[in-house]
């Protein structure tokens, strides 16, 4: 009997054993989500998660701030203590997280900055297409499209964001020379109520309007919305970014819009880049995605890649 006790203790010590090293095995990486409240984030979100599952040893815990700022610094702050692997972020707005994801960055906590950037270089690499180049594109199939002439509404994305100013100075750098006019602009905040809002005010002071170019596509069907609601959609072209196949490229399909910009959301890339940096491998400061445009022309043969659009 005492044998069996014995032998019995033993299967159980070393069952336990095992299973605690399994689970110190367990890797955990810590995803700062600035908000849920877009398709496209909730469609990051959703990339990471399945490209995390190809990997039963990673487990990542989400935490969604909901666009609060400073919901977002305690949420990195929470990561740091919790002692992650790794931190993924993609921050609402660039100076404010700047400094908590310095601090994880120097606690040894390899960070992978996501879509929109913090100040300065205290992180691991950031991971994000280029949105100058995206909004220089767009800039320039504005301008070949209304023939260089024509009067543009700039609806921009949080402009203490990077991809807010990148997407606007590429915009203007794209147009230069041409005869587009920006004739109204506004922070829509990446906010599809918004941009309904602010393009109301447009159509109400400009009587013609040939072109809305919106930093997202939530924006760009907003003022879509909003021009529709006063029988002017016909007068106009509408453009975004983002082109999910669920959203933008509906739109594009459906003629709603004229082109959408695609935005790779950058999920399994993060998860690949964050396994590297894990094994110890050295992974380079900046990971650039490409971009498509879809227009009703090329979108059933899947785009145009940038680098390769002739615009017509
Ligand atoms: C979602 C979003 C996207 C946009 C990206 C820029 O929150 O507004 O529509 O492309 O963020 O960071």
């Amino acid at each position: 009997m005492r044998v069996l006790l014995r032998i019995l203790l033993i299967v159980t010590m070393l069952f336990l054993g095992i299973f605690s090293l399994a689970g110190d095995q367990r890797i955990v990486i810590g995803m700062s989500q600035c908000n849920l409240g877009e398709p496209w984030r909730v469609q990051m979100n959703a990339d990471i998660r399945k490209a995390a599952a190809e990997h039963p040893e990673l487990t990542v815990i989400f935490k969604d701030a909901q666009n609060d700022t400073l919901k977002q610094r305690a949420h990195v702050e929470e990561f740091i203590s919790s002692k992650v692997k790794l931190l993924v972020i993609s921050p609402k707005e660039a100076a404010p997280l700047t400094s908590p994801v310095a601090e994880a960055y120097r606690q040894g906590i390899p960070v992978i900055v996501l879509d929109r950037r913090v100040l300065g270089t205290e992180y691991t690499t950031f991971i994000g297409a280029d949105n100058k180049k995206i909004g220089r594109a767009a800039g320039q199939w504005a301008a070949r499209k209304l023939a260089n002439k024509g009067k543009v509404v700039e609806l921009k994305g949080l402009m203490t964001s990077t991809p807010g100013q990148d997407r606007h100075a590429g915009f203007l750098e794209g147009i230069k020379g041409s005869g587009l006019e920006v004739i109204f602009e506004a922070d829509m905040k990446w906010l599809e109520p918004e941009a309904r809002k602010e393009m109301e005010s447009a159509l109400a002071v400009h009587k013609h309007i040939d072109l809305v170019y919106a930093h997202n596509d939530p924006g760009a069907h907003g003022a879509y919305l909003a021009a529709k609601a006063v029988g002017r959609e016909k007068e106009m072209l509408f453009i975004g970014i983002d082109a999910l196949p669920q959203e933008g490229q509906i739109y594009v399909q459906q003629g709603i819009f004229a082109a959408s910009f695609e935005y790779p959301t950058g999920g399994r890339e993060a998860v690949e880049t964050a396994l590297r940096i894990l094994k110890g491998e050295k992974v380079s400061k900046e990971i650039t995605l490409r971009s498509r445009v879809f227009t009703p022309e090329n979108i059933k043969k899947g785009g145009e890649w940038l680098d390769q659009t002739t615009v017509r």
